[in-house]
């Protein structure tokens, strides 16, 4: 597989980062709503408890196959240089350091709230519950590395696929804050602000970052990847040409590669062949 891949070019991993990114970043939104679903004892004749049940958990378990394939093939993808150390331990790399981190911080947290939910019957219950509150902090976390650090940001569908799953997170939330905690109006609150905070702050940042101009640069891609885009531009695998290059000149790795990708100059996207590092 590795050796296929390999072969096919350092594309191939990249396509797999960036798809299998986007999957995990779904199925940890089904995983959370799931959970909201099952600790709220929602149930019907087709939907008994213990079907939402393993649902929840096997979601969350494929979650975490997805995010190992996203991970392998980061690492993997010989243009951006970022190890495993960088993906388990927050804010050690030199690509897009603090996008990057984010991503590892996250998924150590996803880690921790699985891990623990598979020993869950060694522990006590409270101590369990209280790690599997950690999940309401990873799925932010996790949503504001794929925007800062991936290079399907500016895409409708990538863009719709965020809010879409903000939207069902921010639904999940409310309705847990609804049902629970009648007596701490402090912890409702805090849920309630704190989701009002996340999404005011999110959508007055995007349009001045991922979205704005040359983010690959602002974001921390090295000097020497922003570098790459021109000569990698005429010796690519002809999936991306020199004419796609947008005026962003440091957007250095186009999602698209295709013609209606060099067309669309309002993408600001730019292109250096496969091995181009993201926008
Ligand atoms: C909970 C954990 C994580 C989630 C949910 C997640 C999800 C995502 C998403 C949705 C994207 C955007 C993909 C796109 O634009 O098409 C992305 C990009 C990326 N992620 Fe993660 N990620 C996680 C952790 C990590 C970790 C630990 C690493 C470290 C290796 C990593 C490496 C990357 C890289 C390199 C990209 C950029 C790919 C590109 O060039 O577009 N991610 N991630």
């Amino acid at each position: 597989m590795s050796a296929l891949l390999a072969a096919t070019g350092p594309s191939a991993y990249w396509y797999l980062t960036r798809s299998t990114g986007a999957v995990a970043l779904l199925l940890l939104t089904v995983a959370l709503v799931l959970g909201v679903i099952d600790v709220r004892r929602w149930s019907s004749e087709n939907w008994p408890r213990f079907v939402v049940d393993s649902l929840h958990r096997n979601v969350s378990l494929l979650a975490l196959v997805f995010l190992g394939l996203h991970i392998l093939t980061a690492v993997l993808d010989s243009f951006a240089p970022i190890s495993l150390v960088n993906a388990v331990i927050p804010f050690t790399g030199s690509y897009r350091p603090f996008w990057l981190g984010l991503g590892a911080l996250s998924f150590d947290l996803i880690v921790t709230v699985i891990v623990t939910s598979l020993l869950r019957r060694q522990m006590g219950h409270a101590i369990w519950r209280s790690i599997h509150w950690l999940t309401y902090a990873s799925w932010p976390v996790a949503l504001l590395h794929g925007l800062g650090t991936g290079s399907d940001v500016k895409s409708t569908w990538m863009l719709a696929l965020s809010i879409g799953c903000l939207i069902a997170v921010i639904a999940a939330i409310l309705v847990r804050v609804a049902a629970g905690w009648p007596e701490q109006l402090a912890r409702r609150g805090a849920a309630l602000g704190g989701i009002a905070i996340f999404t005011l702050g999110l959508f007055l940042w995007l349009p001045s970052g991922p979205l704005g101009k040359e983010w690959a640069r602002r974001s921390g891609t090295p000097q020497t990847l922003l570098g790459h885009s021109s000569s990698h531009a005429s010796s690519g695998s002809g999936l991306l040409n020199a004419a796609s290059l947008s005026s962003d000149s440091s957007s250095v790795r186009s999602p698209e590669t295709s013609s209606s990708s060099a067309a669309n100059s309002s993408s600001d996207f730019n292109s250096s062949g496969a091995t181009g590092a993201s926008q």
